[in-house]
């Protein structure tokens, strides 16, 4: 597996989880920019890694803005750091030299067996496998982002935030993209979205801070990011946990049984001032176009959060 990531409190959780699981081989991760700037995503990458014991995974930054608008950020949330809770530590090494996009290109290349993708912040590195890495299109097995809703936005009303941030990128995915399990590579990347429909029920609480908190370094270190990921959401949506969105990629691949998806077609709004952003997933089919993605609609709940519990804990 490749992670493509901004973190972010929940991408974090998200590396955490693919170095815990046995059966997940994660062969690098790269980053973007989204949740803070890419030099912040970039060290947080590195720092997590570290953390975990992992420093050999390999690290690389990709795009530092979005195809066409602005960046905007979500430091409002992460902090201006991205990683706000834990105090801040130097990672132990650069990043690689070598630029995200060059770096999956020589994964696909050099694979025994075709590479999972998965992409937790904005689809701008992911466009570039779209566009720059069709001839490698058929080492890639499918692609699961945390991205978009088939109802409500968060950052917006309309929109979610990986996909809001990038809009062009994300219609760039969509665009070439089948449900997994139909077609060939030829037809696209076989493409799972989790949206907000399934990873606003993903949460965890204080109380699953408190429980990690004595379980060794790493858990600590998830206590602390906790503390503040949970109380954001707390005082500033009134809930009870704070939604660990982009872990919820992760544990999809673990367990397939975990996430309902329904085949949907899925168009990317990237022009209306209103709308810009949002993910138009025709729910019961009244365009007749034809699907281009499995969507999530439904987890576990108690399960996810019994096996990242279990899987955190785990970790040195
Ligand atoms: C997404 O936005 C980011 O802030 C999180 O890391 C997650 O990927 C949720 O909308
Ligand atoms: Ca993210």
């Amino acid at each position: 597996m490749i992670l493509d990531c901004d973190p972010g409190h929940d991408d974090a959780i998200a590396i955490m989880l693919a170095v815990a699981d046995p059966a997940i081989d994660l062969l690098a991760v790269t980053t973007v920019a989204g949740n803070v700037t890419l030099e912040n995503t970039t060290r947080n990458a590195l720092r997590v890694l570290d953390m975990v014991g992992r420093p050999d995974i390999p690290v690389a930054s990709g795009r530092d803005r979005p195809r066409v608008r602005d960046l905007s950020t979500a430091a409002v949330m992460h902090g201006e750091s991205g990683l706000a809770g834990p105090l801040p530590v130097e990672p132990s090494r650069p990043a690689l030299d070598a630029p995200a996009i060059d770096v999956i290109e020589q994964i696909l290349i050099d694979a025994d067996e075709p590479v999972t993708l998965v992409a937790t912040g904005p689809l701008t590195n992911m466009a570039d496998v779209v566009e720059r890495l069709r001839h490698l299109h058929s080492r890639i097995r499918e692609l699961v982002i945390m991205g978009g809703a088939v109802d409500l936005g968060n950052w917006t009303p309309a929109a979610e935030f990986n996909i809001w941030v990038d809009p062009h990128a994300a219609d760039i995915v969509f665009r070439k993209a089948r449900v997994p399990g139909q077609g060939s590579p030829a037809d696209g990347i076989a493409l799972t979205m989790i949206g907000l429909e399934v990873t606003h029920r993903a949460w965890l609480t204080d109380e699953h801070a408190d429980l990690l908190r004595s379980t060794g370094r790493t858990g600590q270190f998830v206590a602390e990011l906790l503390d503040h990921f949970v109380g954001f959401h707390q005082d500033r949506f009134g809930w009870e946990g704070g939604p660990i969105h982009d872990a919820v990629t992760i544990a999809h691949l673990i367990d397939p049984t975990l996430v309902a998806a329904l085949p949907m077609n899925v168009q990317i709004e990237t022009e209306s001032p209103l709308c810009i952003g949002r993910t138009v997933a025709d729910r019961w089919s009244v365009t007749g176009l034809p699907a281009n993605a499995a969507v999530g609609l439904d987890i576990d709940r108690d399960r996810f959060v019994t096996l990242l519990m279990e899987r955190v804990s785990s970790l040195p």
